[in-house]
């Protein structure tokens, strides 16, 4: 295994949801399973790479040789990556992060007294960006799952999200992407796309982390 195409090299991986708490004992979350993720830090490690997984809920054994940070809430994944920054050289955002959280978190469990209720949201910080408008930025690879224009949104990811790689997946196709097991995915650069055709999570992710190696190259 050390001599990997990722070999000495430390890579960061969020995978799984987040959960984001409404008051001791309610969330607000996604189905998220977290498969790609771990399939992506499970190849890393594959390739030599010393592995940082940073995970949300997931009920998925963490892959052998591979380090896991346990996160529950969108700060807590920040404030873990933010963590690692300095000892990271490849950056994959593969969570599925919530785009808000309630702007307060109730103190007791909330009564059911009244006939509506209303949950007042503030966004939650997007951690891949965070991590690539970061002076020492590691090489920076985010997803996008989309059910339409998705190359295009793709690409406007990677621009306003300053990433080096989106890997774009079409969750409007049946059978791939959220809780499946297989995943078809299109990787987009500034300079190129490459269409990668159904196949296993596994496979998937031994096939992408040699695409990022070859890309992280030059840049090291
Ligand atoms: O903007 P959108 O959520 O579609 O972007 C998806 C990509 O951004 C994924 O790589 C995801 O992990 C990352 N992301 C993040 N923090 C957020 C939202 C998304 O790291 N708050």
């Amino acid at each position: 295994f050390e001599q990997g195409t990722l070999s000495g090299q430390q890579v960061c991986i969020t995978a799984g949801p987040t959960r984001e708490a409404i008051d001791p004992v309610r969330y607000i979350s996604n189905h998220s399973s977290g498969k790609m993720g771990y399939a992506l830090a499970e190849a890393a490690a594959e390739a030599g790479a010393k592995v940082t997984l940073i995970s949300g809920p997931a009920s998925l054994a963490p892959p052998p040789r591979v380090e896991l940070v346990r996160v529950d809430s969108a700060q807590e994944m920040l404030d873990a990556a933010e963590k690692q920054l300095g000892n990271c050289d490849l950056f994959i955002a593969a969570a599925a992060v919530a785009d808000y959280r309630p702007a307060s978190v109730a103190e007791q469990k909330i009564k059911k007294n009244n006939e509506q209720m209303t949950i007042e949201l503030v966004k939650n910080p997007d951690i891949v960006a965070t991590v690539a408008s970061h002076p020492q930025r590691p090489f920076t690879v985010g997803f996008a799952a989309e059910t339409e224009k998705v190359i295009e949104h793709a690409r406007g990811k990677l621009e306003r999200k300053k990433l080096d790689l989106v890997i774009a997946n079409d969750v409007a196709q049946p059978g791939i992407g959220f809780n499946s097991d297989e995943n078809a995915v299109t990787v987009v650069s500034a300079d190129d796309q490459q269409r990668i055709d159904q196949t296993s999570k596994h496979k998937l992710a031994r096939t992408l982390v040699e695409l990022i190696a070859q890309r992280l190259k030059p840049n090291n």
